[in-house]
C-alpha cells in the first residue's frame, strides 16, 4: 500500500526531529505493509521560499540516506518527493506549482484553510483543477468535516472528478467514525489514504492499522481498488535513489 501523506523528513517542518526518528518512521511504515511513501513536508509561503525549501528537502533526504544501513535499505518503503502546500488565495497563479507536485506526476497536495472555507477558496482549487495541468489532492478531508466549513464545499470536492481526496488513517482508526467514512470510501469519493505521520510516537505511522480496519469494514475489493488507484497515480512518479 501507498502512504500519500507523511512528515518523515526531519527538521523541515513540525514532523520528524532527526534522522534517527525518520528512519524509525520509515521502518515502522514498512513493517505495516507500506511499500511506498510520498514525502510531503509543509510548504508555507509565509515561511518558505521555493528555492531554499527545495534545497532543504533534498538536504534532509540526503542526510537520511547517509545514515541508512544496508539492513535499513531492505526494510523501508520507496520514497517520492512531494509537498503539502498551504492554501494561498493566489496559488493558482504561482509559476512554480510544478516544483511542488508529487515528483514526476501532476498531482499537488493543497492543504485547505483550517477555518470555514469560502466560495473564493473553492474557486482557487477549481481553477487549478480545471485550468492548469495539475490535479489537486485535498489532504485529510476528515479534518475539515468537523470544522464550520459548509458541508456543500466538502461535498463539492468529494463529487468533483478533477480533484483527488485523501483521508487520514487516524480517522479510519476511530471506531465511531465508521458511519461517516464507510460510504465515502466505498463510493470512491475518498480515493487515497495517508498516515500524516509526524514522529515515531506522536502522530505515528498508523496506516497499517487503518488498512486492517478498512478490510474488516469495507472488504478486500475496496482495498484493492484504493491500492490500484494510487499505483496508477504514481505510474510516472520519480522515486528517490537511496
Ligand atoms: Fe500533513
Amino acid at each position: 500500500m501507498i502512504d500519500f501523506h507523511t512528515h518523515i523528513l526531519h527538521h523541515i517542518d513540525d514532523g520528524s526531529h532527526n534522522v534517527v526518528e525518520s528512519i524509525q518512521m520509515l521502518r515502522m511504515s514498512y513493517e505495516q505493509g507500506i511499500d511506498t511513501v510520498v514525502l510531503t513536508p509543509h510548504f508555507h509561503l509565509g515561511e518558505h521560499q521555493i528555492g531554499p525549501w527545495l534545497e532543504e528537502r533534498q538536504l534532509r533526504f540526503d542526510q537520511i540516506c547517509q545514515y541508512l544501513t544496508e539492513d535499513d535499505k531492505k526494510h523501508i518503503p520507496r520514497m517520492i518527493f512531494g509537498a503539502e502546500v498551504e492554501f494561498q488565495p493566489d496559488m493558482n497563479h504561482w509559476d512554480y506549482l510544478d516544483k511542488l507536485r508529487i515528483n514526476g506526476t501532476n498531482y499537488i497536495m493543497t492543504e485547505m484553510p483550517f477555518m470555514p472555507w469560502t466560495g473564493e477558496n473553492i474557486k482557487v482549487i477549481d481553477d487549478i483543477a480545471l485550468h492548469t495541468p495539475f490535479t489537486p489532492i485535498i489532504p485529510h478531508i476528515d479534518r475539515y468535516m468537523h470544522t464550520f466549513t459548509p458541508e456543500k464545499y466538502i461535498r463539492h470536492f468529494l463529487e468533483m472528478p478533477e480533484v483527488i481526496v485523501q483521508m487520514n488513517a487516524i480517522y479510519i482508526n476511530g471506531v465511531h467514525n465508521v458511519p461517516f467514512y464507510k460510504p465515502m470510501i466505498e463510493s470512491g469519493q475518498v480515493q487515497i489514504l495517508g498516515s500524516d505521520c509526524h514522529s515515531p510516537e506522536w502522530r505515528q505511522p498508523d496506516l497499517g492499522m487503518a488498512i486492517r480496519r478498512l478490510r474488516e469494514v469495507c472488504g478486500d475489493s475496496i482495498l484493492e481498488r484504493i491500492d490500484a488507484f494510487g499505483r496508477e497515480m504514481l505510474r510516472d512518479a520519480i522515486y528517490q535513489e537511496v
